[in-house]
């Protein structure tokens, strides 16, 4: 389910590509006719998803935390391909409990992957998109980061601050003839099948929507905002969640 925009020699990179979401968003800009960089750490997965790709496919095994991976990961990009000419900060973990039992590694773990990571692959791209005097740059929050969840406070925590990342970086970069946006989805992934049953239904139950979305249903939105047609959108939150953010 994707509308029909042609990203033909743009060179793109989605993180966290192995499953979920970041496989979907993926799989749709390949079809859609980029040089897709696939970001992954679990190596394993992401060759196993990514076996048979052509070579509009680069794999990239690294944890986006890591600074210097990051940095080699978007040096390699622009040589293979040029660009990038779009960044999606997808990758994403979560360490769920309560505030009091938190430790601070299951703390840190969560900012570490999302709030740096994303620091990390947006730092490393707006000096090549600033050359070419374009790009996009899409962040993946979450409604947690705006109304807060039980168990959640590092993940909300992390969320929010992408939010906040994201308006910043697009006051700063808007003159370049680059945006950054963030999505919120709400898609059916590993990572929801880890929350409880009795959890689950509770939370599909305050979908307006009634149902969590196939994760294709998330990739009109991304290549939307990637494209040409949305360059006068810039630090806007783009709920792709079936309403339950209302
Ligand atoms: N699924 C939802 O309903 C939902 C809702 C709101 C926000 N999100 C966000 O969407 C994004 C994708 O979520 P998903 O549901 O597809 O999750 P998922 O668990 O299915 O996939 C996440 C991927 O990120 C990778 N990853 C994790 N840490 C990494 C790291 N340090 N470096 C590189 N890769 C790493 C994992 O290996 C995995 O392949 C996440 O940022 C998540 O917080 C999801």
């Amino acid at each position: 389910m994707s509308i029909n925009f042609d990203f033909s020699g743009r060179s793109v990179i989605v993180t966290g590509a192995a499953q979920g979401i970041g496989y979907a968003i993926a799989n749709s800009f390949v079809e859609a006719g980029a040089n897709v960089a696939v970001v992954d750490r679990d190596e394993d997965r992401l060759n196993e998803a990514w076996n048979h790709a052509g070579d509009k496919v680069l794999r990239l095994a690294l944890d986006v935390a890591d600074e210097a991976a990051v940095d080699a990961a978007v040096a390699s990009v622009e040589a293979w391909r040029g660009g990038p000419d779009v960044v999606i900060n997808n990758a994403g973990i979560t360490r769920d409990v309560v505030v009091w039992k938190m430790t601070a590694e299951q703390w840190r773990a969560v900012l570490d992957v999302h709030l740096t990571g994303t620091f990390h692959f947006t730092k490393a791209a707006i000096p090549r998109m600033r050359a070419k005097g374009s790009g996009r740059i899409i962040n993946v929050t979450s409604y947690t980061g705006m109304h807060g969840m039980v168990g959640q406070a590092n993940y909300a925590a992390a969320k929010a601050g992408i939010i906040g990342f994201t308006k910043a970086t697009a006051k700063e970069v808007a003159r370049f003839g680059i945006t950054v946006n963030a999505i919120s989805p709400n898609a059916s992934t590993a990572m929801v099948a880890a929350i409880p049953a009795d959890k689950l239904k509770a939370l599909t139950e305050q979908v307006p929507m009634g149902r969590f979305a196939e994760p294709s249903e998330m990739s009109s939105a991304f290549q939307f905002l990637s494209s040409d047609e949305a360059a006068y959108i810039t630090g806007a939150v783009l709920p792709v969640d079936g309403g339950v953010a209302m």
